[in-house]
């Protein structure tokens, strides 16, 4: 599956984009493009990952990350198995390394892996041999959300180099905006953020990132933007204005839109709080690839399961 001999990701553990260079994030992308193709058909089943095993273990809530994960691995005919748990229980330490051991015994080759904590994914990686892949881990990484964005990006634009893309919103608690960032900057593109003040990082100083303290200003002639959840469940007190603030201040509504290019592309993760971070109107309408998104979602976690079980491994 490999289109050249240096990129390969076969055996590795999917945990950050820090760990990718360019070359591989292409062949992630490029891959994605021929699973697109199978997801497509009328029949989605190939035999690439027949004899494989996968489990996905969410110890927080999901609804998308999950479901394409497990129709990813499906599709390619792994046997799936999903744990759900939404344990409150310690995060790193015995009982995580313990449910580690426990799946690893069963035999499996990959495992799925979202967790409340930064640096669960890392922690597996470390302490079992399967491919670890991070479906999300605290406010840390999102690895395989980023690259949909990318490719989703990639397939309305045709290029990521030298686009201008905004993200908005609470980019603190957001391993969206965090994998997004480093994956963006190494494909090309203009970063442009904004938020309230008290949800904008400080250890965002990276090059090539623009941090605004008006959306209007980071939203202007953007060629995508990306409006983030407001994660809720995460903010601590004070943090955050009242919604109807916040949603009059910094919310993507159709008067905002008019700032950016005439073909913006409108990203959002999902699930979205509508009315709050964006308006009903801009989900639905005719610049948001939110749907898309979710399609090609599953592309690129079928191209994640298929270069990282079945790729050439890295000598080292
Ligand atoms: C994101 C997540 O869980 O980090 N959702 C997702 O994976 N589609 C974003 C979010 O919850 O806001």
């Amino acid at each position: 599956m490999e289109k050249n001999l240096t990129a390969t990701l076969g055996g590795k553990s999917i945990t950050k984009l820090e760990n990718f260079s360019a070359e591989e994030i292409r062949l992630v992308l490029d891959t994605a493009k021929e699973m697109k193709k199978i997801i497509q058909r009328d029949i989605k089943k190939v035999p690439t990952l027949r004899g494989k095993s996968i489990v996905n273990l969410f110890f927080e809530p999901s609804t998308r990350t999950r479901t394409s994960f497990e129709l990813a691995g499906k599709y390619l005919s792994a046997d799936v198995v999903s744990i759900n748990t939404s344990s409150s229980s310690v995060v790193k330490g015995e009982s995580l390394r313990d449910t580690l051991y426990t799946i690893e015994a069963m035999g499996v080759d990959a495992i799925v892996m979202r967790h409340k904590a930064e640096g669960a994914a890392d922690f597996a990686a470390k302490v079992v041999k399967p491919v670890i892949i991070n479906a999300g881990d605290g406010a840390h990484a999102h690895p395989s959300q980023a690259l949909l964005d990318l490719f989703t990006i990639e397939q309305a634009k045709d290029q990521i180099d030298g686009l201008k893309i905004a993200i908005v919103g609470d980019i603190l608690h957001s391993r969206v905006a965090r994998s997004d960032i480093v994956g963006m900057l190494k494909l090309g593109a203009e970063i442009h953020i904004a938020g309230p003040k008290t949800l904008l990082p400080r250890f965002l100083d990276f090059d090539g990132v623009k941090i605004h303290e008006r959306v209007e200003d980071a939203i202007e002639n953007a060629d995508v933007i990306n409006v983030l959840r407001i994660q809720l469940e995460r903010q601590q007190a004070g943090l955050f204005p009242s919604m109807r603030e916040y949603a009059r201040i910094f919310g993507i509504n159709d008067e905002r839109l008019k700032l950016a290019k005439d073909d913006v592309l409108i990203l959002h993760p999902g699930p979205q709080n509508k009315g709050l971070e964006i308006s009903t109107s801009v989900a639905y309408g005719n610049h948001s690839a939110i749907r898309d998104q979710v399609q090609n979602g599953v592309a690129i976690r079928m191209a994640l399961l298929t270069l990282t079980l079945t790729g050439k491994k890295q000598n080292n």
